[in-house]
C-alpha cells in the first residue's frame, strides 16, 4: 500500500542494535518513518502523547499544510469548494472521492431527503432529558441510540449496510440536532421537508414553529452552509481519531459517531466556537480588549485566548479567513454591521497579531474565532454552536471510518506505554 521511498537508521547510545525502519512518501506532505517494526528490532517503543509526531493512518480524504495555511479536500482547496461548491456538493466529494455529476448529486440529495426523518420512537428519548441538558450531551446519546433502531446496517464487513449506516447518519443529523433546540425551548418538534435544500430544511427544522412558517433566506443559507463546508472534514484531529479508534474495535458506527461528538464537545476541539463567542461577549467593550489579551498571556493564568493556536496550522487557518468574509455578508444582510461582538473580535485579531507572545508561538485565529459570531447572527443560541459543528463534521467522520474500516492494513488501535508506576512488589501480609 505505501512505497518505501527511502530508509532511516536509528542508532543507540547503549547496547542495542542500529534499526533500519522504511520511509514511506505520501502524495504531498512530510514522509512518514514506519515505526511498526521498531519493538520486535529493538525492543524499545516511540513515545509521542499528543500525536504530534505521529501518522496514524494513510489517508487520501483530507490534507492541512499548516506552514502554507491550506487545506484541501480531495486535493481541491477549501477556498474554491467554499465559493463554488455547496455542502451537499462536499459531502459526495469526501465520500466518494469525486465532485458529483448533475445525475448524481439529484440521486444524492434525494437519497439523504428520503432518510431525513427519524423515527418517530426517538422523541422518547428526547423526552428523557432535562429541557436544560446541553445539547451535546443529547447527541452522544442519541446518536448512540441510533444503533438500536438500525439493526439493518450495522454489519461493518457488509459493503451495503456501510453505504446504508452512513446516509442515515449524513440525513438524520439536522433534523437530530434541531429536535435537541425544539426540545430544549419546548416547542414541538418540526418534521423534515423533502423538497427543501439540506441546510434550509435544517433551518426550517430549528426555527419554524405550527404558528408560524420560517422564512428562508439565501444568504443566511448560504452562510451556514459555508459553515458546514468548512468544518466537514481535517485530516486525523482529535474527533476524527475517537471516530477511527473506537471503529477500530468493530463497534458499529452510529457508536464510532457517538464517540466522536464526545470528543468534539471539548473546549480544546470543537467546543472552542462556543467558547470563543462567551470570551468575547466577557470582554464587553472593545476598550478591554488589551487588558483581556494581556491576561491570557500571564503563565500564572490558565486561560487562553479562545479561537487562537491550532495544533496543525502555523500560519492564518485558511477557514478563519472564509469565515470572516462570511460575518460581513450576514451582518450586512440583517443589517448588523455595527455589532459590537464583531468589532470586539476584529480588535482582538488586529491586538494579537501585532503581538510578540502571539507571533513567536504562531497562534493565528482558527475557523472557531468567527463562526460563533456567524451563528449567533443566524438566531443559533450559544449552547447549539458545537453541535451544529458535529453536524458538519459527520460527513468527515464517516468518510474517514469507511476509509479505515475497508483499509487492508487497519488494526484495533492499541498504543502502549512509558509506565512509571511501582515495579513489581509483593503484597503486604494484611490483617482481618
Ligand atoms: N491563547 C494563549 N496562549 C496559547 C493559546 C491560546 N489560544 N494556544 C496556545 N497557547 C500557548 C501555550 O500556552 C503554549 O505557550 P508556552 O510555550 O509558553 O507554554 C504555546 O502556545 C503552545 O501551546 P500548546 O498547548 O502546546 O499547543 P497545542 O498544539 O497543544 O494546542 C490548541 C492547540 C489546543 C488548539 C490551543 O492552541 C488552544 O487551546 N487554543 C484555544 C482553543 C481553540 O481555539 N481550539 C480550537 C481548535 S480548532 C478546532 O477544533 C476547529
Amino acid at each position: 500500500m505505501n512505497d518505501t521511498i527511502s530508509k532511516a537508521a536509528l542508532n543507540f547510545s547503549d547496547k542495542t542494535p542500529a534499526v533500519d525502519l522504511p520511509v514511506y512518501g505520501g502524495t504531498i506532505g512530510p514522509d512518514a518513518i514506519d515505526m511498526r517494526s521498531l519493538y520486535s528490532q529493538s525492543g524499545k517503543l516511540s513515545y509521542d502523547p499528543g500525536f504530534m509526531a505521529t501518522a496514524s493512518c494513510h489517508s487520501a480524504i483530507s490534507y492541512i499544510d499548516g506552514e502554507k495555511g491550506e487545506l484541501l479536500y480531495r486535493g481541491y482547496p477549501i477556498e474554491q469548494l467554499a465559493t463554488t461548491c455547496d455542502y451537499m456538493d462536499t459531502c459526495f466529494l469526501l465520500l466518494k472521492g469525486e465532485l458529483p455529476t448533475a445525475e448524481e448529486k439529484t440521486e444524492f440529495e434525494k437519497n439523504v431527503a428520503d432518510n431525513a426523518m427519524v423515527h418517530e420512537q426517538m422523541q422518547f428519548f428526547f423526552r428523557g432529558f432535562r429541557r436544560d441538558a446541553h445539547p451535546m450531551s443529547i447527541l452522544v446519546a442519541i446518536v448512540g441510540a441510533l444503533s438500536s433502531f438500525y439493526h439493518d446496517s450495522l454489519d461493518i464487513n457488509d459493503p451495503a449496510h456501510r453505504e446504508m449506516a452512513a446516509q442515515r447518519l449524513l440525513a438524520h443529523m439536522p433534523t437530530l440536532v434541531a429536535m435537541s433546540y425544539k426540545y430544549s425551548i419546548g416547542q414541538p418538534f418540526v418534521y423534515p421537508r423533502k423538497d427543501l435544500y439540506y441546510t434550509a430544511n435544517f433551518m426550517r427544522m430549528m426555527f419554524s414553529t405550527p404558528a408560524e412558517d420560517y422564512k428562508i433566506n439565501d444568504v443566511l443559507v448560504r452562510a451556514l452552509d459555508r459553515i458546514l463546508i468548512l468544518h466537514a472534514d481535517h485530516e486525523q484531529n482529535a474527533s476524527t481519531t475517537t471516530v477511527r479508534l473506537a471503529g477500530s474495535s468493530g463497534a458499529n458506527p452510529f457508536a464510532c459517531v457517538s464517540a466522536g461528538i464526545a470528543c468534539l464537545w471539548g473546549p480544546a476541539h470543537g467546543g472552542a466556537n462556543e467558547a470563543a463567542l462567551n470570551m468575547i461577549k466577557s470582554i464587553g467593550s472593545v476598550d478591554n480588549v488589551a487588558d483581556f489579551v494581556k491576561s491570557v498571556k500571564d503563565p500564572e493564568n490558565q486561560s487562553r485566548l479562545m479561537g487562537f493556536g491550532h495544533r496543525v496550522y502555523k500560519n492564518i487557518d485558511p477557514r478563519a479567513t472564509l469565515m470572516r468574509e462570511t460575518c460581513h455578508e450576514v451582518l450586512n444582510e440583517l443589517g448588523l454591521n455595527n455589532d459590537p461582538m464583531f468589532k470586539i473580535a476584529l480588535e482582538i485579531e488586529r491586538v494579537a497579531l501585532e503581538d510578540d507572545y502571539f507571533v513567536s508561538r504562531q497562534l493565528y485565529p482558527n475557523v472557531d474565532f468567527y463562526s460563533g459570531i456567524v451563528q449567533s447572527a443566524l438566531g443559533m443560541p450559544t449552547n447549539f454552536f458545537t453541535g451544529i459543528f458535529a453536524l458538519a463534521r459527520t460527513v468527515g467522520w464517516i468518510a474517514q471510518w469507511k476509509e479505515m474500516i475497508s483499509d487492508p492494513e487497519q488494526r484495533i488501535g492499541r498504543p502502549r506505554q512509558l509506565y512509571v508506576g511501582e515495579p513489581r512488589r509483593d503484597v503486604p501480609p494484611r490483617g482481618k
